[in-house]
């Protein structure tokens, strides 16, 4: 059974075969309109969700599969009455063949993954992981032609809370001399164990504190969201590292601004209409990039 968990199970041949599915079904969705007719797909949402829910449901229906939904499996759910998730999983699975779920613990897709007999798809787990998060921004990348081996990358904001950007680092670490840049407060620095993740996998890790520090000609600049929802009372504010036109012109006419959304004042509405702010179209392949996830994964138990 191949559940998608963690970006560490993904290798350059896989996510090149899952980008070419994802840049055909693009260009012919008509060939794909039935390929997971007859099944149906769980999404179960444990924190809220625009675009993953979403894009995830509208894949599950442009692929000719039914979805079963619950949105806010937090309150909603028989979680409520003290059902551990590993009896809901056990049960949800008898009714499909596929459970996308978020939850707000950090060790819960593996925790379903043990119990399920259908794939588990995290669409985000705590402050740990957020996988197909990770596969959409890489697509993004792949669409704005850019090569990952030898690619630079600044990721930008909460680097501790940030889940997306602990997936992202994975996947970037599959590839060869490829430069990330942390740039974020001391204290929302990358966490170690992400730091280590990198240096045993041969990636260039640079951590900074302006971005006069980064380099004009850099390719990606991924900004994030402080993830107040994961703080504690402790917790200190993080500075926000706010792209705007004046930042935004600093560099190169190549360099690509990606954004997981949903953003708050971090990225300028005054950027939006750059080419080089790509954080929408972003969005919009997220639909796709599930789309081949969910057909690949499916298909292929
Ligand atoms: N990027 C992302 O995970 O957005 P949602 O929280 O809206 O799903």
């Amino acid at each position: 059974m191949k559940h998608i968990i963690s970006c560490e199970q993904f290798d350059a041949d896989w996510l090149e075969r899952l980008f070419n599915l994802a840049d055909d079904m693009m260009e012919h969705p008509e060939n794909y309109t039935q390929s997971l007719r007859h099944k149906v797909i769980a999404t179960m949402f444990f924190e809220p969700s625009t675009r993953t829910r979403l894009s995830f449901e509208a894949a599950i229906m442009r692929l000719g599969a039914r979805n079963i939904s619950t949105e806010n499996a937090r309150e909603a759910s028989s979680a409520t009455k003290g059902e551990t998730l590993e009896d809901t999983i056990r049960v949800v699975a008898g009714y499909t063949d596929g459970i996308v779920m978020r939850h707000f613990d950090k060790d819960a897709a593996l925790r379903a993954a043990q119990v399920s007999s259908v794939p588990i798809f995290n669409a985000g787990s705590g402050s740990g992981a957020h996988p197909t998060q990770a596969l959409l921004d890489m697509y993004t990348i792949h669409k704005c032609n850019k090569s990952f081996n030898h690619l630079s990358v600044a990721v930008v904001g909460d680097l501790l809370f940030g889940r997306t950007v602990h997936s992202l680092i994975k996947l970037l670490a599959v590839y060869d001399h490829v430069i990330i840049y942390g740039l974020s407060s001391r204290h929302f620095a990358l966490p170690k164990e992400y730091v280590d993740y990198l240096k045993i996998h041969n990636a260039t890790y640079i951590p900074c504190e302006s971005f006069d520090e980064l380099p004009e000609n850099i390719d990606v600049i991924y900004n994030t969201r402080t993830q107040l929802e994961r703080f504690t009372e402790s917790d200190l504010a993080p500075k926000e590292f706010i792209v705007n036109k004046k930042v935004l012109n600093r560099f190169s006419d190549e360099t690509i601004l990606l954004h997981p959304l949903p953003r708050n004042a971090e990225i300028s509405p005054d950027v939006d209409d750059d080419p080089r702010a790509m954080y929408f179209k972003q969005a919009h392949y997220g639909m796709w990039v599930r789309m081949a996830l969910l057909h690949d994964t499916i298909l292929n138990q």
